[in-house]
């Protein structure tokens, strides 16, 4: 019997160790991990750089209080700074830690600027902001928000197909007290939707007209999953504040809400805080996740993978109609839509070795890690295709 409480439903495996895109079970089975700790470990398990950029960390410095001088932070918000929209940085531990910054970062603007009835939330109903009591009301989930009451006030919703082609849908959700709208490009739990470029330019026009701030959720599709370090950046539209999370540590956790100099102009000292955020062992595996990112090629041949894995999964799509209904997804944030309930499919896929995730919608969620090989994306093709074959 575990002393673990039930809040997960595990699936009976557990992992002796990982090397790159493969799990290794106690039981001696390898696996082709694509799932990746749900886009965390974006440089794959036991990655050398990154051991040792934790090793050298952990001798000399593990934690000092944000009341001190942290370098490893400073070093990692001015890379993140230096390669993206944002001015300035704060780190938290995790991804709804992060959302719920964002929101914070919002609500504290519009009171720096002597507005703080500007303080509701337009987000898309059933999106994924994270399990905090904030975040679930954020995300506008039944399923989330059962039984965890009362209701957090503050969020409005609209729903993801208001974004097309009915855009008026959501100016006319923008009130007098909304302070931002947030959304995540990519929808990750809620079935790999993405939001249209066109629309993220509506959004970035909306929120200019009516002074609100526009945050982009990119916990899940950022740093350099969907190919360019940020989800949004194929639309070219400039967000104000962004959270992410997951990618950034490689597998250690940490998340960090960047902004811009105008949002962060109102986080003065007291504002928020955190114990653990910018911890030096955190940061100095951020920072060498960040150099492999930006090196020379990286973003292309994520691209490039990401390009192989689409037109495979098309070809698949193309010979079993009636078991693929959609391939969706960006870069290597992938989903394949059944026309059916997925859950025994990734059953099949996990018994033929490879391990993939759900999201809503039917939904199977294929996550490798940012190097993966392009004969590693072949070998779970083959699988992908022998399970089809059975089903069919
Ligand atoms: C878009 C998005 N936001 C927030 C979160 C919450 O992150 P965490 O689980 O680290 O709290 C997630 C996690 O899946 C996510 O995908």
């Amino acid at each position: 019997m575990s002393s673990l409480a039930s809040n997960y439903n595990r699936r009976k495996i557990s992992f002796k160790y990982g090397r790159g895109a493969f799990l290794y079970s106690t039981k001696g089975k390898k696996y082709l991990d694509f799932v990746q700790g749900i886009a965390v470990n974006s440089l794959g398990h036991a990655n050398p750089k990154l051991i040792k950029a934790l090793n050298k960390q952990a001798k000399h410095v593990w934690h000092v209080s944000n009341a001190f001088q942290i370098p490893e932070a400073e070093k990692l918000a001015k890379m993140l700074t230096k390669n993206t929209f944002a001015d300035k940085v704060i780190f938290q531990n995790s991804g709804a830690e992060a959302t719920e910054l964002a929101i914070k970062a919002a609500r504290r603007y519009f009171f720096s600027i002597g507005k703080p009835h500007k303080n509701r939330i337009l987000c898309i109903k059933n999106s994924f902001h994270g399990r905090t009591i904030a975040a679930i009301y954020a995300s506008g989930s039944k399923k989330m928000t059962e039984g965890f009451g009362p209701k957090v006030p503050g969020f409005d919703h609209i729903e993801f197909r208001d974004f097309e082609p009915r855009f008026p849908n959501i100016r006319n959700k923008i009130k007098k007290n909304t302070a931002a709208i947030m959304i995540e490009p990519v929808m990750g739990e809620g079935g790999i939707k993405t939001i249209p470029d066109k629309c993220l330019k509506y959004l970035r026009k909306i929120c200019n007209e009516k002074r609100i701030l526009l945050i982009c959720d990119e916990i899940q599709s950022g740093v350099a999953r969907s190919a360019n370090f940020f989800a949004f950046e194929s639309s070219k539209i400039k967000p104000d504040i962004v959270p992410i999370a997951k990618g950034i540590g490689g597998g250690f956790p940490i998340g960090a809400v960047l902004m811009t100099n105008k949002v962060a102009k109102a986080m003065q000292p007291g504002s928020h805080g955190s114990t653990f955020g910018g911890n030096p062992n955190a940061c100095a595996v951020g920072i060498e996740v960040m150099k492999q990112i930006f090196k020379p090629g990286f973003l292309n041949n994520v691209k490039k993978m990401s390009d192989y894995f689409f037109s495979r999964l098309h070809n698949l799509k193309i010979n079993y109609p009636k078991i693929i209904k959609e391939i969706r997804g960006k870069g290597l944030l992938i989903g394949v839509q059944l026309h059916f309930n997925q859950a025994k499919f990734i059953k099949s896929l996990e018994k033929n070795n490879l391990l993939t995730i759900r999201a809503a919608e039917n939904v199977i969620r294929i996550l490798p890690p940012l190097n993966v090989k392009k004969s590693e994306i072949d070998q779970a093709i083959r699988i992908i295709d022998k399970v089809c074959d059975k089903y069919s």
